[in-house]
């Protein structure tokens, strides 16, 4: 596979081709990737900016909800704050101080900026953790990691290094993809080198278990297909753990067999797409995308298709625009530009933001285009 953020125009160099091979712990049911790369190849230019949807607003909100209602926010820290989006949003619901930390520099150099977020320009090591001890000196009452720790290879050195800035009362919240639902609906192309780790809780008690954290509570959410935000506090905290730790440990499904399953299932669905694709083609009907996701590198990759069949995917993010979708000759074009072009039929590579594509795009179905959806099952949406 190519790196599925590697969004380069014309004339850019593309870094090269990966080995995608997922390994399963038959005792905790982790899943982990074999092969890793260098996160400064990935990370350091970055085109992924967190959608400014209404689906993601609604998210932070509820996100807020949940962590002011565990402890009230006034000083948060975001490992991987991205663009600052989510950052701006905590803010205006009340945080009073805020700091990012992000590798990204075209991220943070132009839009932490613009936002008027401070940020560290930095992967989440040793020394951005003392510079976040010397840039923010209050007590840090959140530590928020959104999809980032899936990210991480050492996570006994992430832990510390994030002990390292947590107080007696600081909650640490480390949302992740949960690999309990990644595995029960087939989300197959959220398996990409980027994400490393496939969480279960039992990994992660196992990982704790000899560190100054411990798991405190645990909350599911549906953005991105299903989502688990750990809570985490010192083992020193008087607040006693939740219930929820324990309710989850034992409704957890994700077993060897059902990862086995998973990969069979996968492949069958990749079939499914590419020979629905190449029906409709042979039919003459126009089929583009829908959402240049890293989810879109890598369905394409996997089905082999080119532009030939698949003309082109709609993005509304200027970083991905103008470019190719990694490994293919497939350009991404202007989300503006979807209704005027007319296609047939649109695969919704977005399909963590569904309802949202479906309702903005009504008037487009109303006058006959039609949406594929690849994920649980490849299906047209009638
Ligand atoms: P993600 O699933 O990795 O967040 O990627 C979703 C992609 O879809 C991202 O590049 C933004 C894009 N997108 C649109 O272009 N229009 C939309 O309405 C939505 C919700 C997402």
């Amino acid at each position: 596979m190519p790196l599925p953020n590697a969004f380069r125009r014309d004339g850019e160099p593309m870094p090269g081709h990966y080995p995608v091979e997922l390994l399963v712990c038959p005792r905790c049911h982790l899943g982990q990737l074999s092969a890793i790369v260098d996160p400064n190849v990935m990370y350091t230019n970055y085109p992924y900016v967190t959608s400014p949807s209404d689906t993601m607003k609604e998210h932070f909100k509820r996100l807020w909800d949940t962590l002011n209602a565990e402890r009230k926010i006034n000083a948060v820290v975001e490992i991987g704050s991205n663009d600052g989006l989510l950052l701006e949003h905590f803010r205006n619901f009340g945080a009073q101080q805020v700091l990012g930390i992000d590798p990204a520099e075209n991220l943070v150099d132009v839009c932490c900026i613009k936002r008027g977020i401070p940020a560290i320009c930095s992967l989440f090591n040793r020394e951005a953790a003392e510079e976040t001890l010397d840039t923010m000196p209050a007590p840090i009452d959140l530590i928020l990691a959104r999809h980032v720790f899936c990210h991480i290879d050492n996570w006994r050195q992430f832990i510390d290094d994030v002990t390292v800035i947590c107080s007696k009362n600081t909650v640490v919240c480390l949302e992740v993809p949960y690999a309990h639902d990644t595995v029960e609906n087939c989300e197959w192309d959220t398996v990409y080198a980027e994400h490393l780790n496939y969480l279960t809780l039992q990994a992660m008690e196992h990982l704790l278990s000899d560190s100054a954290l411990h798991l405190h509570h645990v909350v599911r959410f549906p953005i991105h297909g299903g989502a688990i935000a750990l809570l985490l506090r010192r083992n020193d905290a008087v607040e006693p753990p939740s219930a929820s730790v324990d309710e989850f440990l034992a409704s957890e499904r994700c077993s060897l067999e059902d990862w086995q399953r998973f990969g069979q299932k996968a492949n069958e669905q990749i079939g499914a797409l590419k020979a629905l694709v190449k029906k409709l083609r042979s039919e003459g009907k126009r089929v583009v995308g829908y959402g240049a996701s890293a989810k879109s590198t890598v369905w394409i990759n996997a089905m082999g298709l080119r532009r030939s069949d698949i003309e082109c995917v709609y993005d509304g993010t200027p970083q991905k625009q103008y470019c190719t979708i990694p490994g293919t000759d497939i350009p991404v074009r202007h989300e503006g530009a979807f209704y005027a072009d007319a296609a047939d039929y649109a695969v919704v590579w977005a399909w963590n933001f569904l309802s949202e594509v479906i309702t903005k795009n009504k008037k487009w179905t109303e006058g006959g285009g039609k949406f594929i959806v690849p994920v649980p099952e490849v299906r047209i949406l009638e």
